[in-house]
């Protein structure tokens, strides 16, 4: 399976339920909160690239002028639109690489290692900056090598036992990769770029 069926079955509901995951995982997603509370400041335009069902625009929504969730999955973006309600979050069915999107945004997220399972990293970035064309506007929270053992350990407690381990990525029984990352391999594929660790097992890389 690719990692588009492997959303399509659903994983990525399962994976939020805070009992499949490691206290290290938990931690990450708790320090993303965090930060983004820190990031995001009152009236902003967010787009959030590979949104889920919209978690964490949802978390924000009252403090953005304006929200946008895009993800390839049909299912989360009609679940994060049941949830949303309307008013100014919208969550669009499109592939990150070509957003169906003209406005200008202030911020441009991909969080929780979304972008550490996309395949074209490069495209990704060329929309992000794309729709957030200020420097220092565009987020990725990405897993670093550290986050391996206890990734693994998640990974298997939601059904896919990690095959194969490389100095990149991760790959399961079921057909699910996804990357970890050196600073030095983010620099390579992001250019100009900050990168702070977060959590113990993960960078925040703004560009
Ligand atoms: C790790 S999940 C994180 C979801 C959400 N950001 C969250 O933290 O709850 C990655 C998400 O990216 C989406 N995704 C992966 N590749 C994509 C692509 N090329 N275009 C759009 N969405 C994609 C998946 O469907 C999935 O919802």
């Amino acid at each position: 399976m690719s990692n588009e069926e492997v959303y399509a079955a659903g994983l990525l509901n399962r994976a939020l339920d805070p009992a499949t995951q490691p206290p290290e995982i938990q931690a990450f997603l708790q320090a993303e909160l965090d930060l983004l509370h820190d990031v995001i400041t009152e009236r902003m335009r967010v787009i959030d690239v590979g949104c889920g069902t919209g978690r964490h625009l949802l978390l924000l929504r009252d403090r953005l002028r304006l929200g946008v969730g895009v993800d390839y999955e049909h299912s989360y973006i009609a679940e994060a639109n049941r949830r949303a309600g309307g008013r100014h979050l919208h969550f669009v069915t499109a592939d990150a690489t070509a957003m169906p999107v003209l406005a200008a945004f202030d911020f441009a997220m991909c969080l929780t290692n979304t972008w550490g399972t996309m395949s074209d990293k490069g495209g990704v970035l060329r929309e992000m900056r794309r729709v957030a064309p200020r420097p220092d506007t565009r987020l990725l929270s990405v897993y670093s090598e550290a986050s391996v053992p206890s990734r693994r350990e998640w990974y298997r407690r939601l059904g896919h036992a990690v095959l194969e381990e490389t100095r990149e990525y991760l790959g399961t029984e079921g057909g699910f990769r996804s990357e970890h990352f050196s600073e030095a391999r983010l620099r390579s594929l992001v250019g100009e770029c900050i990168i702070h660790p977060i959590a113990d097992i993960a960078y925040v890389v703004t560009f």
